[in-house]
C-alpha cells in the first residue's frame, strides 16, 4: 500500500467526447453533454459538483464536438476550475481516456466523471470518503439499482458488500447494481488500463480495468447512490432530468409579465423574456428574450432563449434556443431542437407538411 499519495490532491477527468447517437437528431448539431436541462447544459451540473467537492484541476476529454465544448467551458474559471483539454481522436473507450490523460493526471488521485451523468446529490461525500481513506483502497465506484442492468457495467458483491467482479453490459446480469459514471482512482489505474484488451464493441472498458484491479487483489470499494442518478443519453431520461432540475430552480422573475398573465409555482423568467396573456405553471423556466403569447406553459417545461410560443400549450418538454411554436394544442413530452419551427398552417391543402431532419421522431395524436 502506498500511503504517501492518500489524502493528497485530487484532480478530475471529465469525459465530454462521446457521439450521443441515442439523442439524435439533437446531437447532430450539439454535443450531448451540452444539451440543456432547465436551460443549463448537462455538463455544467457535473462541473459544478466537481468544484463543490473541492477539486480545481480538471482535464476534459474532447472528441468531434471539441470546438463547441471548448467554447462553452472556456478555461473553466466560471466554475472556479482550471481546465486542460485532452483531445481524443477516436472514441476508443473510457479506459482509453485514462491512457491519453496520463500526462495530465501524473501520480495524483482523480475522480473520473462521465459528462452525460446527472447526480442530483452531487459527489462531495464520495470524493471526501476517498480523500479520508486509510485502508489502501485504490478505486472507489458508485453503484445504483436499475431495472435494466444489461445496459450498464454491473457489479457483483459478496455478502459484506465487497466487489467481487465487474462486467460490462452482461446479457445475463449478476445483479441489478449498475456502475454510475463517477469513479475515484489512485495511480494504480494507469497500469490497469494498459493491461486490458478491447471489448466486443472494440473499446477499452473502464469496467474491465477496475475488474483487473480486483483480480490483482487490490481493494476496490463501492457505495450505493441513494438519490437520483441518470445517464441522460436518451430522450426519456433527458425529460426526467429536466423535471428534476426544474424542481430545484430558485424562482425569479427578471423578464416582464403583463397584467393578463398568471405565473404559478416555481418559475424562472429570464431577463428580457416577455409573457403576454398567458399562464405559466411551474416548475418551468422561460429563457432570456423568449416571448410567450396567448399560451399555456405547463409544469416541467424549459423554454430556451429567444423562443417564441404563440397560441399553444406546452408541457413537460424541452425547447431549445430560438425555436418557434404556434397554434399547437397541446404539446407534451417533447424535445425540440434549436431554431425549429412547429406550427399549424391555415392555407389549403389541409395536409401536414414536414421538413424533418434525419433520425427525428414525430408522433401525431390520434384522438
Ligand atoms: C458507460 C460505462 C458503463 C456505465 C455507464 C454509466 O456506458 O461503460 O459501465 O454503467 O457508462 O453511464 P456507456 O455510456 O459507454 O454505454
Amino acid at each position: 500500500m502506498d500511503v504517501s499519495t492518500e489524502g493528497s490532491k485530487i484532480k478530475a477527468l471529465v469525459l465530454a467526447g462521446g457521439t450521443g447517437s441515442r439523442l439524435r437528431p439533437i446531437t447532430y448539431t450539439s454535443a450531448k453533454q451540452l444539451v440543456p436541462i432547465a436551460n443549463k447544459p448537462i455538463l455544467f451540473y457535473g462541473l459544478e459538483s466537481i468544484a463543490n467537492s473541492g477539486v480545481t484541476e480538471v482535464g476534459v476529454i474532447v472528441g468531434d464536438t471539441r470546438a463547441e465544448v471548448m467554447e462553452a467551458l472556456g478555461d473553466g474559471s466560471r466554475f472556479g476550475l482550471k481546465i486542460t483539454y485532452i483531445p481524443q481522436d477516436k472514441p476508443l473507450g473510457l479506459a482509453h481516456c485514462v491512457v491519453i490523460a496520463q500526462d495530465f493526471l501524473g501520480d495524483d488521485d482523480f475522480v473520473m466523471y462521465l459528462g452525460d451523468n446527472f447526480i442530483l446529490s452531487g459527489i462531495d461525500d464520495f470524493v471526501q470518503a476517498f480523500r479520508d481513506r486509510t485502508d489502501g483502497t485504490c478505486a472507489q465506484i458508485l453503484l445504483a439499482r436499475v431495472p435494466d442492468p444489461q445496459r450498464f457495467g454491473v457489479a457483483e458483491l459478496d455478502e459484506f458488500g465487497r466487489v467481487l467482479r465487474l462486467v460490462e453490459k452482461p446479457p445475463v446480469p449478476p445483479s441489478d447494481l449498475a456502475l454510475v459514471g463517477v469513479y475515484l482512482f489512485d495511480k494504480s489505474i494507469h497500469d490497469a488500463v494498459r493491461s486490458i484488451y478491447p471489448s466486443a464493441r472494440n473499446e477499452l472498458e473502464i469496467t474491465d480495468a477496475i475488474d483487473y484491479l480486483i483480480t490483482q487483489g487490490r481493494r476496490v470499494e463501492s457505495r450505493i447512490v441513494e438519490g437520483y442518478w441518470k445517464d441522460l443519453g436518451e430522450p426519456e431520461a433527458l425529460l426526467e432530468g429536466n423535471r428534476l432540475a426544474l424542481e430545484m430552480i430558485a424562482p425569479m422573475i427578471s423578464g416582464t409579465v403583463d397584467s393578463s398573465s398568471r405565473i404559478e409555482g416555481r418559475v424562472v423568467i429570464e431577463l428580457g423574456a416577455q409573457v403576454r396573456s398567458s399562464l405559466v405553471r411551474g416548475p418551468a423556466i422561460i429563457g432570456a428574450g423568449a416571448v410567450i403569447e396567448e399560451s399555456f406553459v405547463g409544469p416541467y417545461t424549459a423554454i430556451g432563449q429567444g423562443c417564441v410560443i404563440t397560441r399553444s400549450e406546452v408541457e413537460n418538454s424541452i425547447i431549445l434556443n430560438e425555436s418557434r411554436v404556434s397554434d399547437i394544442v397541446r404539446m407534451e413530452g417533447s424535445i425540440i431542437g434549436k431554431r425549429a419551427v412547429v406550427g399549424q398552417r391555415r392555407s389549403l391543402p389541409s395536409a401536414s407538411r414536414l421538413v424533418i431532419g434525419d433520425n427525428s421522431t414525430v408522433e401525431f395524436h390520434r384522438g
